[in-house]
């Protein structure tokens, strides 16, 4: 498997339980590397058009409210199969069903704050990150 980028954030949630440093050190510790990185407040308009997808569900509108309620920390991770491998410690979308061990079950508490996002495929990953990162803004190291 290449090398790849994906798109990481660090929800308000985790950002609040000052759990910047234990999520990172999970992603450093299997191998991935933080080549560009961020925290941000985001408003309406920049969380509103990150999940643009999801507009027409229910929950967009507490999504929004919730990715704009405090602080996030965005950053690029690189490494082999880095956006399964981003997958697999992040653990289920709803906290409660996401395995011992991952991001979600250890920091999240709901579906609507689970602490962390990661890209779900190379289109979104090439697609999020720009959205975030100028090409200037990331470091291959
Ligand atoms: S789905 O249902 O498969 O489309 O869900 P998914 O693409 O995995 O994630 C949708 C994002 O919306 C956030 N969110 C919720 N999803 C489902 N139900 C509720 N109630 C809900 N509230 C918020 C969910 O955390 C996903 O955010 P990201 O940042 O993409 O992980």
């Amino acid at each position: 498997m290449a090398t790849q980028r994906t798109l990481s954030i660090i929800k308000p949630d985790a950002v609040a339980k000052n759990a910047i440093g234990e999520i990172i050190s999970r992603f450093e510790k299997a191998g991935l590397k933080v080549v560009a990185a961020k925290m941000l407040k985001l408003d309406d308009d920049k969380a509103g058009g990150f999940y643009a997808e999801h507009k027409e569900r229910p929950f967009f509108k507490d999504l929004v409210g919730f990715m704009t309620s405090g602080p996030v920390v965005v950053q690029v991770l690189e490494g082999e199969d880095a956006i399964a491998k981003n997958r697999d410690l992040m653990g289920a979308t709803n906290p409660k069903e996401a395995a011992p061990g991952t991001i979600r079950a250890d920091f999240a508490e709901t579906i609507d704050a689970n602490a962390v996002h990661g890209s779900d495929s190379p289109e979104s990953a090439e697609r999020e990150i720009a959205y975030f990162f100028q090409d200037s803004e990331i470091c291959p190291r």
